[in-house]
């Protein structure tokens, strides 16, 4: 479904009359494809309370970023770059009004703010108090940026997933990431031998691949190189045939909610591939009702498909040597399960638990050979799950995030790919919300 407003205050006239009574005016958003330079505009680097070092510089360049150490009078920047893993106390943090004051301005449109930090580890209470700060600066700053721009926020406990993180963050694939923290362990999280390839030599799986986000994420992952399976029920077959046919892949009927699933996916794994590097449980329905009126069917059924089945075949896996060393699992939550919405108990449940789960799983995907497990959280992405919804309703909630905007599916996409990629090693266990800086629940 289309986003009609956004192309009306994108055409010369719904510009001015939007601009006149004032409605938001959201941009086309700048994303990925391959080839394309990782920024708009040079790279303006800085740091806190000292100048970073020049491996920073280094990585940035690598990236393809020029990199400027010095603000330029009348430069139009691609990304704002401070490196404050050094603060260490409230004082400290007077160096962002100084350096970002004047050079926001300068921002080019759907440029990148990316803030490096460390994470409080409750060694020092002042240490402490300085780094969360950062949450907030780069929270606030997110909701004060325009015209596409995105802040983010890396913690950088190590850099073995610094590099690709960068490349993330600061290129069209982050589009609709906004305000978001990212953690940065330790972790196997090799470089690539051609970064617009990254996933080459990977088997992937994706689940309900036949449409939507499934299907956004079954394209991305063969683009970046992996030989992806799709997944979906026996009823959606000839989508998928399609899907199968377009990416150079190949297909697997699968009710994730059958009770033998686990056992047909290992042994399809088995007889059709030399193992699993890249499983990504994107299956998922709604059955919305108020609590008040919820059948048990409505119930269980959900979390049958969204969140048991996920379970239960992790646990098949985990037991199995189909699946690969350095395997990569991402599971689809949403951003119901960080916040609630009202008439989505069953579907919050589910999609809360899936943070659980991976929390809970990261130890033990890491002890499979330095595998890893994430969430990625979508806020509201145009599917046909939310065509579904009321005119009024979907118009509000499209508006309701700090891009104005609501996502497309290769944005949940790039994000997937992202931490199913060898170079995110070191992000194990976590929740990326991409959901625009979704402004319900942020
Ligand atoms: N669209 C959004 O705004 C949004 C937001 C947050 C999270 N999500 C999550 O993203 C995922 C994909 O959402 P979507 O909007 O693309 O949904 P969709 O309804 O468009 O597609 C879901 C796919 O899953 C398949 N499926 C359903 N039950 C299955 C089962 N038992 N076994 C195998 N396949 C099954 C369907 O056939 C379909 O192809 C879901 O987990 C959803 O909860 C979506």
């Amino acid at each position: 479904m289309s986003d009609r407003y956004l192309s009306l205050v994108n055409s010369p006239v719904g510009s001015s009359i939007a601009s006149r009574v004032g409605l938001p005016r959201p941009v086309v958003l700048r994303r990925y494809t391959p080839g394309d330079p990782l920024l708009p505009g040079p790279a303006l680097l800085g740091g806190a309370p000292a100048s970073p070092g020049p491996s920073l510089r280094a990585l940035l360049e690598r990236a393809g970023a020029s990199v400027v150490t010095s603000p330029q009078e009348g430069a139009r920047y691609g990304a704002l770059v401070f490196d404050a893993r050094a603060v260490a106390a409230p004082s400290d943090l007077a160096a962002f009004p100084s350096f970002f004051s004047g050079t926001l301005r300068q921002l080019a449109p759907c440029g990148r703010v990316l803030v490096l930090g460390r994470a409080a580890d409750g060694a020092d209470v002042t240490v402490d108090a300085a780094r969360q700060a950062l949450d907030g600066i780069v929270r606030s700053l997110a909701k004060e940026l325009k015209n596409g721009a995105t802040a983010n926020l890396l913690l950088v406990q190590d850099e073995a997933s610094l590099a690709s993180a960068v490349r993330f963050f600061l290129s069209g694939r982050s589009a609709y990431v906004d305000g978001q923290p990212v953690r940065l362990d330790a972790g196997t999280a090799p470089d690539p031998a051609d970064w617009d390839r990254p996933l080459a030599g990977r088997t992937a799986l994706v689940t309900g691949a036949a449409r939507g986000i499934g299907r956004a994420i079954a394209e991305v992952l063969a683009r970046d190189g992996a030989q992806v399976i799709v997944a979906d029920l026996a009823a959606a077959g000839d989508a998928l045939a399609t899907v199968a046919n377009a990416i150079g892949g190949t297909t697997l009927h699968l009710d994730v909610a059958a009770p033998d699933a686990p056992e047909k996916l290992i042994a399809h794994l088995r007889t059709h591939t030399a193992g699993l590097d890249i499983l990504i449980h994107n299956a998922g329905i709604t059955r919305d009702r108020l609590l008040a009126n919820m059948s048990p069917e409505q119930w269980s059924s959900v979390l049958a498909v969204n969140l048991e089945s996920q379970l239960r075949i992790d646990g098949a896996l985990l037991g199995s040597p189909v699946l690969n060393e350095r395997a990569r699992v991402v599971c689809l939550s949403s951003t119901t399960g960080l916040s609630g919405n009202r008439g989505q108990t069953n579907y919050g449940a589910t999609k809360a638990g899936v943070i659980g789960m991976v929390r809970a799983s990261a130890a033990l995907f890491a002890a499979h050979g330095d595998g890893t497990i994430n969430a990625v959280a979508p806020g509201f992405i145009d599917t046909e799950m939310t065509a579904r919804m009321p005119f009024a309703t979907r118009e509000v909630a499209r508006r309701l995030s700090s891009l104005q905007q609501a996502g497309l599916p290769v944005d949940v996409a790039e994000a997937v790919a992202w931490l199913a990629s060898p170079g995110a090693g070191g992000v194990n266990g976590q929740v990326l919300r991409v959901c625009g800086q979704n402004l319900v629940g942020a």
